[in-house]
């Protein structure tokens, strides 16, 4: 039995039509939902998440400020940057695209960015809210992956889910938000003895560690429902996740594929972040929308 595929693309675009209600009866009520964004030099990768970010921004008809500096940038000059941006009404979600060039601290970088605005959920006070299951802003790509499952009714109570990738982006606050939701997990990384005798235990496989190949059919029980995470690009241009997706979907009874499974997602829990951050933010005002 092949598995069903997950399309994210298509769930994506039912996220974003839902959301770009919300955010059309923030403008009609004078209240432009905005994102700022932050990236410092010339990563390849860094490059285009940032262009999808902005042009998602565009799509969905919320403002997007972008603000690239030079790789030699000073710390001085970022956190500037965060100061006036996190001062700026018009910008309700603001983030620091990383990884970030080696002079500057990404947790001194990440704390400045106000609370509000933590669209990306990365502070610790963010993270600090996913254990004890008091969130402000869920992170974007886990919070893509429950919004997956969620539209695709896949049950995560009680579910024995494994994570694979421990990764503070991806694969521990996965984990919390899993729990929070009462399933078992356990968290694999790099140093983990015997993948597949933890692997082959999963209802639901969580799979972001980015190396292509890694998981291949006999690490999956029968009838798991398998999330890819991973994106990598092999050298004849090819782009892949880390899992063998042809083998595993034979013994899968759900499966996301990449390219056009996760990755829409994420960009789209971006936008619903700063849109509700633009709700709370007109709540707070006073303005009814
Ligand atoms: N680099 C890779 N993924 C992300 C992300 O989700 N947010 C930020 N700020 N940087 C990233």
């Amino acid at each position: 039995m092949s598995a069903k595929i997950i399309d994210g693309k298509d769930i994506a675009r039912r996220v974003r039509d839902e959301w770009r209600i919300r955010a059309d009866k923030l403008k009609a009520a004078g209240v432009t939902p905005g994102l700022a964004v932050i990236m410092l030099g010339d990563n390849a990768a860094s490059q285009v998440y940032v262009r999808n970010k902005v042009k998602a921004c565009h799509d969905i008809g919320i403002f997007s400020d972008a603000h690239l500096l030079p790789a030699t940038a000073s710390q001085a000059d970022v956190l500037k940057l965060i100061d006036r941006l996190n001062a700026d009404p018009r910008i309700h979600g603001l983030l620091v695209q990383l990884p970030l060039p080696p002079q500057l601290d990404v947790h001194t970088v990440i704390e400045r960015i106000a609370l509000e605005k933590d669209v990306d959920g990365f502070s610790l006070y963010n993270v600090g809210g996913l254990v004890s299951g008091g969130t402000v802003f869920p992170p974007c790509t886990p919070y893509g992956v429950v919004c997956m499952l969620e539209y695709s009714n896949i049950p995560i109570t009680g579910q024995n889910v494994v994570v694979v990738g421990a990764s503070n982006i991806v694969g521990k606050p996965m984990a919390l938000m899993l729990m929070q939701k009462e399933a078992t997990v356990a968290i694999c990384h790099v140093k983990t003895r015997d993948l597949a005798q933890f692997t082959i235990l999963a209802d639901i496989l969580v799979v972001a560690a980015g190396k292509p190949g890694l998981i291949t059919a006999p690490m999956v029980k029968t009838g798991a429902v398998v999330i890819d995470v991973g994106i990598n690009r092999l050298p004849d241009g090819t782009l892949v996740g880390d899992v063998d997706f042809d083998a595993v979907k034979e013994k899968a009874s759900y499966i996301t594929p990449v390219p056009g499974g996760v990755g829409p997602m994420t960009v789209t829990m971006l936008l619903c972040n700063t849109i509700q951050s633009a709700e709370r933010s007109a709540a707070k005002l006073g303005i009814k929308t």
